[in-house]
């Protein structure tokens, strides 16, 4: 054997050889299932281990098939995902069980060309699915495995680029050993959460030390070569909480295509100095007559791309008038029945009903 195919080998021989004896005990790692997988997967994709297991069992107790999935309502189903953020990832996954059923007879596709199809699911997500559950030779490259090959070649390119992800991307299918390519993955998806991690990898105990050409040329602090990416921008809004009685109001979609199907409090981006229009101008286009407007408090949020300072207003509503979107006037006791993306629930803990 040439010296390039001795190295592949104990690369696969070393790292599957570790995560045999090193691999966490994982509820997801306890089945084959595909769909428990798929869940496991698209919840994990922005979501820390440590978070996603909690929400993954009482995913798959609510919804222990992809036909339970399939035939849940929406609300249930984000109430399930509330906390998690990025809910559109909640929304496919319901879409994409109702496609399963209704284009694949339920049984969960095995081509690649098909799974790509369902919503939510893109080549990485895609490849962790047919290599955990069926053991199908495609890789699953994500950040971690991005940073692991970016070591153990020494590629020097900008991982952000997405030549270099394609570059990786077969680099990873050529390594896939034949019958084990479902541990290789996860193989690969932990020595990057728990060896070769951003900052100071844990070289001494890697199991790929000896093959790691970063590691040989002292340069595994410098890779992976990542462009930064654009700051969150910063964004002055404000919102009204729009009390009648004891009850308040709340609306659906509060932010456009973003928080589709939850739930929050109207408001709108402002300027700095100018709430008291920006106030008028959300029970304008909500056609609501209020008075007694006070400034309750602030809070911040920060999503990917958006940063929140908020500024958040009370107000008393002469009568639930109509409001022209999806709307429901509710009582304390009926928050819980609504999902509330993070953002609001930092309002909703904190209002003094
Ligand atoms: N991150 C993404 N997929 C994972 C998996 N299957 N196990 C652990 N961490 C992961």
């Amino acid at each position: 054997m040439d010296k390039q195919a001795t190295t592949k080998k104990e690369i696969q021989q070393n790292l599957l050889h570790w995560f045999d004896k090193n691999k966490r005990d994982l509820p997801w790692r306890k089945t084959k299932d595909p769909y428990k997988i798929w869940v496991s997967e698209i919840m994990l994709q922005q979501t820390r281990v440590d978070t996603v297991i909690a929400y993954y069992n009482r995913f798959i107790e609510s919804f222990p098939t992809v036909e339970d999935l399939a035939a849940a309502d929406e609300q249930d189903v984000l109430k399930h995902w509330q906390g998690l953020g990025y809910y559109s990832r909640a929304r496919n996954l319901h879409k994409g069980a109702q496609m399963v059923r209704e284009q694949f007879g339920g049984e969960f596709p095995k081509e690649p060309d098909k799974v790509k199809k369902i919503p939510g699911i893109g080549p990485y997500t895609a490849g962790a699915i047919l290599s955990i559950a069926f053991n199908l030779p495609y890789p699953a490259v994500d950040g971690n495995v991005l940073r692991v090959f970016s070591r153990v070649f020494a590629i020097k390119e900008d991982i952000a680029q997405p030549q270099t992800v394609k570059l990786i991307q077969q680099k990873a299918a050529a390594y896939m050993p034949e019958g084990h390519e479902g541990n290789f993955t996860e193989a690969l998806m932990e020595l990057g959460a728990l060896i070769c991690i951003p900052v100071s990898p844990l070289c001494l105990t890697c199991p790929l030390f000896h093959q790691c050409e970063a590691r040989l040329q002292g340069i595994q602090d410098e890779l992976p070569v990542k462009r930064k990416k654009a700051k969150p921008r910063p964004m002055h809004m404000v919102f009204c909480i729009i009390g009648c009685g004891t009850e308040i109001l709340i609306v659906q979609n509060p932010f456009g295509r973003l928080l589709k199907g939850m739930w929050g409090f109207p408001g709108q981006e402002g300027s700095t100095g100018k709430d008291e229009e920006t106030v008028e101008r959300i029970l304008t286009e909500l056609g609501i007559a209020a008075s007694g407007v006070q400034k309750w408090g602030t809070a911040r949020h920060i999503f990917t791309h958006m940063d929140w300072d908020m500024h958040i207003y009370r107000c008393e509503a002469e009568s639930k008038q109509a409001v022209g979107q999806p709307h429901r006037w509710i009582g304390k006791e009926e928050t819980d029945q609504y999902p509330f993306p993070k953002v609001y629930q930092k309002i909703l803990s904190r209002i003094k009903w």
